[in-house]
């Protein structure tokens, strides 16, 4: 009996022993959280505590709601700033992410480049909004050549790819000529499974694919894509065949070409004057493909003489060395 009185007094320590560790443990862990929270950057504790532990934008609908289906090209030249102006939501260096989702595609699109100011603007004044409408993390590289330097569209191409990777981890990889438009936005600048030729109809051509096999104009590849086929052949000075070359690397891998419908994949081509075609073109074809398509990213040698960050587009002009095939040179 005296025994059961005398156990009775510890038993309340016991517990309140019990509770007291419970509550230290609680205010412990709380403690951690806080700091968790104060030293974790994506949720600062001020956000924390207004705004509870999650400052992520959502994923970005798969069909963006800000689409319109075909678009009336606009042609007319404005001045540099008021295209800038048109555009305040840009990040210098043509970049821009959709303010209120988290982007599907990072695309880094690639121009090629030589003397087309006149449309470098029009194409830059309807691509932005075009872009902006597919709710993508985007870029835009303009290359550009030494002057001295026969134009080598392919050579920017690969160019382009390395620079932009440096800036951004880009996935996909639009090549772009410039003056090309598209007229239709759910022609989505993104990459699927398989290299897409984009550029499917062109006003120019009646709308109509000039052969199965095309790939030039504009075109868009993975980082990997890019990678496994060694990127475009380096050798291609002046005009043509180039598009063909890299025809001929995705089939040697084992890839094929993907393509939307000509209703939504059509373009506006800008009147210009054709370079000057490259008449060695099949030729360098046929010894790239004894070669085995060898020659791209891998021998790419080229310095980087201009960089500049404007508001509409990254701007990066190159110099090369080996200049093969071309007379004069
Ligand atoms: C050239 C290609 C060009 C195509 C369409 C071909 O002869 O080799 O580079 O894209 O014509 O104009």
């Amino acid at each position: 009996m005296l025994g059961a009185v005398d156990t009775l007094p510890r038993a309340v320590t016991s517990c309140r022993c019990r509770y007291l560790f419970v509550c230290l443990l609680a205010f412990v862990v709380t403690q951690l959280l806080i700091f968790g929270a104060m030293f974790n950057r994506k949720c600062p504790y001020v956000s924390w505590l207004w705004r509870g532990c999650s400052t992520k934008k959502p994923l970005c609908p798969l069909i963006s709601p800000h689409l319109v289906g075909g678009v009336e090209v606009e042609t007319s030249v404005p001045a540099w700033q008021t295209i800038e102006d048109n555009y305040p939501m840009l990040q210098n260096g043509g970049r821009y992410q959709p303010p209120d989702c988290e982007a599907r595609h990072r695309v880094a699109l690639i121009v090629p480049f030589r003397d087309r100011d006149i449309h470098l603007k029009i194409f830059l004044n309807n691509i932005h909004s075009f872009l902006m409408r597919q709710q993508l993390d985007y870029g835009i590289f303009v290359i550009d050549l030494e002057e001295s330097i026969p134009f080598n569209r392919a050579l920017l191409l690969n160019v382009g790819f390395l620079e932009a990777s440096k800036v951004h981890d880009y996935q996909c990889f639009v090549f772009h000529d410039v003056d090309l438009i598209p007229e239709n936005d759910h022609n989505t600048y993104s990459c699927p499974e398989q290299p897409r030729h984009m550029s499917v109809a062109i006003d120019k051509m009646n709308y109509r694919l000039p052969y199965t096999t095309i790939f030039g104009g504009v075109s868009a590849m993975t980082k990997e894509q890019m990678l496994t086929v060694n990127g475009y052949p380096n050798k291609f000075f002046g005009w043509g065949g180039e598009d063909d070359e890299m025809y001929n690397r995705i089939k040697y891998h084992n890839l094929t070409i993907s393509r939307y419908t000509g209703d939504v994949a059509r373009y506006k081509m800008l009147a210009h004057r054709r370079n000057q075609e490259n008449p060695r073109r099949f030729d360098l074809i046929k010894s790239e493909k004894r070669q085995n398509h060898s020659d791209g990213l891998s021998s790419l040698e080229y310095r980087v003489i201009g960089r500049v960050q404007r508001r509409l587009f990254t701007y990066i002009r190159v110099s090369v060395d080996q200049i093969t095939g071309v007379p004069g040179h």
